[in-house]
């Protein structure tokens, strides 16, 4: 359980779901983590790992959100060796999204 001893990693979307259960993870194999969700749930799955987490209620799809991350991971805990983007962000994509949507069949997202 010490995979990723002495790592940094930031999480998005760690306030339910993959993003949750991964910070979890993370925390048990060792890492120091900074964790973010545009949802206040983003404290609850801290307070689920305990020691070695700063949570920060965030979008993920703003720059400057996504910097304060950073800066948190940076000042913090010293570093940043791994960025876990796992909130999903569907917006105008068009492209590849659509062209293989079969017919009657709705995209499922996050945002
Ligand atoms: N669950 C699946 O089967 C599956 C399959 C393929 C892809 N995905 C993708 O994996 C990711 C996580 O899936 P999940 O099932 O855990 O979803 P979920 O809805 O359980 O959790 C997503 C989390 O991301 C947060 N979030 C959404 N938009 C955000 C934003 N802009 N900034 C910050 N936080 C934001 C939500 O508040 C939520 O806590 C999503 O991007 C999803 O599209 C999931």
């Amino acid at each position: 359980m010490n995979a990723l001893k002495g790592k940094v990693a930031i999480i998005t979307g760690a306030g339910s779901g993959i993003g949750r259960a991964s910070a979890i993870r993370f925390a048990a194999e060792g890492a120091k983590l900074v964790i973010g969700d545009k949802s206040d749930a983003v404290h609850e799955t801290a307070k689920l790992i305990g020691e070695g987490v700063t949570a920060l209620q965030i979008d993920a799809g703003v720059e400057a959100d996504v910097a304060k991350l950073v800066a948190a991971a940076l000042s913090t805990y010293g570093g940043l060796d791994i960025a876990f983007a796992n909130a999903g962000i569907i917006g105008d994509m068009g492209g590849i999204l659509t062209l293989i949507q079969p017919p009657g069949q709705r995209r499922c997202g996050s945002t």
